[in-house]
């Protein structure tokens, strides 16, 4: 595991999409999961900006979505889905077809889950993840208990997701229980991570993500035997002081 401490949220998404438009530079055919959140929106918003000035082509990669709420279609606009299709599909072009979506409306989750199991599989697994961590070390939605071998699968959403992801849905209570997400199996076998981490919130979260023994209470730390991740974390997640606080955009 490498650590990459840089200034700021900027350098932050600077340094994501220097390093996703190097792996995507390598293989134009790669096969990549991508998180919403806010953590990676400016790095694709400086993909955007890579793109629009020819330097950054994503047409022909594979695109898997990490997590889905249960019961939201791709269409709903609180969908992770809309959300990845506005800050990185769309802009960037990604033909609908290279998609492998989550349909959180499904009627039929396991086999949902199944099916994108399989296609990562016959992906031959993914070439590059790019990831935020959640406050309680999730990755994706594998909320702690998680065990490394976990398959993509229906979870119930802790406490701290469901408070966390509040903002977005006007109340907690408008905030669904439960979620489908990529497994830890298929994200630890990536070929390539990055962890993208920033501001003072993360400190606790990220110190335990790369200095605990991995265990299933902080899925995340998993990714310490992982094979070639890097951390990419601002000063304030990794101090742990509040000064860069308020640098962050893309929240929505
Ligand atoms: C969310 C999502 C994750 C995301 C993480 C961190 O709940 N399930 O995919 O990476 O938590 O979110 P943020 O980047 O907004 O801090």
């Amino acid at each position: 595991m490498r650590i990459e401490i840089v200034d700021d949220y900027q350098a932050v998404n600077r340094a994501a999409a220097s390093h996703i438009a190097a792996v995507v530079a390598a293989k134009p055919t790669a096969s990549i999961v991508l998180a919403t959140g806010s953590s990676p929106m400016g790095t694709y918003q400086d993909l955007v900006a890579r793109h629009e000035r020819n330097a950054f082509d994503a047409t022909r990669l594979r695109v898997f979505q990490l997590d889905a709420y249960l019961g939201l279609g791709r269409e709903d606009r609180r969908s992770l889905y809309r959300w990845l299709a506005e800050s990185f599909l769309t802009p960037l072009g990604v033909p609908d077809d290279h998609v492998v979506a989550l349909p959180g409306d499904t009627t039929d989750p396991d086999a949902v889950c199944l099916a994108f199991d399989a296609a990562v599989r016959e992906a031959g697994g993914f070439d590059l993840s790019v990831l935020g961590l959640g406050p309680n070390g999730h990755l994706g939605f594998n909320e702690p208990p998680a065990a490394p071998d976990s398959p993509t699968r229906v979870v119930d959403l802790s406490e701290e997701s469901i408070i966390s992801n509040a903002r977005y849905w006007g109340g907690l209570d408008q905030v669904p229980r439960r979620a489908l997400t990529a497994g830890l199996a298929s994200l630890l076998a990536a070929r390539e991570t990055l962890l993208l981490v920033s501001g003072a919130h993360k400190h606790g979260i990220l110190r335990r993500t790369v200095e605990e023994a991995p265990s299933p209470d902080v899925p995340a730390s998993y990714l310490q035997v992982a094979a070639n991740v890097t951390v990419i974390a601002d000063r304030a997640a990794w101090d742990g002081d509040g000064a860069h606080l308020g640098s962050r955009s893309g929240d929505r």
